[in-house]
């Protein structure tokens, strides 16, 4: 398939904009920027577009995809009931990277939520994604735009390596300013659950509607334990190996210097070291990338996804990741990152 590339640094977003939701309109798939990660996006309300999805994500079709809307309105005539808690996180969080699950009306197909009676809804905040979805009368289900298990992708020459050809038309819009998913909070049930950590924290919802509990598959401890793949997460997504670059990746623990010394003892001229700015002078052997300066933790959780990436092009064998616990503030930084591993994190004595 022959994938239309869009620029919007040259050419007018509104002609971009016309041209895609026609595309969309028609049940074609089309990548786009959001505020968080670039999204695949197919008409939501068009089973076939679902499966299209699936199939170029290479994605299994038991996981449901996020619907997003360029109108707040649009949330009404998709989900069964919205509760009083879900209007005052939208008024608070609305638009922005907050994604609140709901029961589903039958107008949204099956094949879009994964055969489950609830679906997730998202109202983006990135003019190019508001554009889009304003341009479109129905929702637009979008998965983040890489192929299944690999790092998702903020900036478009990530979603050209991953997508091009498999999809009618990518909108490349440099790079996001978030650079990690949306959180995402079931609503669904009796009381709110945070089903995957984001950029928006837990003490952050908790200070609009009051106590949340936290799906016990998504701390970083049960994807240490691996006891991930038993504890059944709640968001079908966060059961699958996820994030990972091609070399397996090693988290490393332990106090700086010791963290520091046991990476180096072990690391040869194919290991990659992904490090912080203020470490990066202190190896002297193997591909060394950093995330961005321990003084700016919300530039290295921008950054995680695109060093992940940039380990590929550059072929190591193995990659040796420093803990990057402290410069966590939201909670999304360590769940990626030990997902990307697949919870192998080790001390400094066991590595
Ligand atoms: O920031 C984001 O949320 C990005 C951008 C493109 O909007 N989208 C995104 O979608 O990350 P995706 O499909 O890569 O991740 C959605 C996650 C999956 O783990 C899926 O299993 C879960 O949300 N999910 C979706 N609908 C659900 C539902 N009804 N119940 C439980 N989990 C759900
Ligand atoms: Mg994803």
């Amino acid at each position: 398939m022959n994938t239309r590339i869009y620029r919007t640094d040259l050419e007018p977003l509104e002609e971009i904009v016309k041209v895609c939701a026609g595309l969309l309109e028609k049940g074609e798939l089309v990548a786009f920027p959001t505020e968080t990660v670039y999204g695949l996006g197919g008409n939501g309300l068009n089973a076939e577009a679902a499966r299209k999805i699936y199939e170029a994500k290479g994605r299994p079709s038991d996981n449901p995809l996020i619907l997003h809307i360029g109108r707040k309105e649009q949330l009404y005539e998709l989900v069964t009931e919205v509760p009083e808690k879900a209007e005052k996180l939208m008024e608070a969080f609305w638009p922005g990277p907050l994604t609140l699950i709901f029961g589903k009306k039958d107008c949204v197909p099956d094949t879009t939520s994964g055969g489950l009676q609830t679906i997730a809804i998202r109202f983006p905040s990135h003019p190019v994604a508001r554009a889009l979805l304003c341009a479109c009368d129905f929702p637009v289900a979008a998965p983040s735009a890489n192929l299944s298990g690999r790092p998702s992708t903020t900036k478009g020459s990530h979603v050209i390596d991953d997508l091009n050809g498999r999809i009618s038309a990518i909108i490349d819009a440099g790079d996001v300013p978030i650079g990690v998913e949306s959180t995402i909070l079931d609503l669904s049930g009796s009381q709110p659950v945070m089903l995957r950590p984001g950029f928006i924290s837990a003490a952050e919802i908790e200070h609009v509607i009051g106590p949340i509990a936290i799906d016990p598959a998504v701390t970083n401890d049960n994807i240490i334990s691996h006891s991930i793949e038993t504890a059944h997460p709640k968001a079908p997504g966060m059961k699958y190996r996820h994030y990972a670059p091609k070399a397996p990746v090693t988290v490393v623990s332990g106090e700086t210097e010791a963290m520091i010394r046991a990476i180096k003892t072990h690391a040869d001229e194919s290991t990659g070291i992904l490090t912080v700015d203020e470490h990066q002078d202190r190896y002297d052997k193997g591909i060394v990338l950093s995330v961005g300066s321990k003084e700016k933790p919300e530039e290295i959780l921008h950054n995680l996804f695109d060093v992940l990436r940039s380990f590929d092009e550059v072929k190591v064998d193995r990659i040796l990741a420093e803990d990057l616990s402290e410069e966590d503030t939201t909670g999304a930084l360590m769940n990626r990152l030990l997902k990307s591993a697949g919870g192998n994190f080790l001390k400094t004595d066991e590595l």
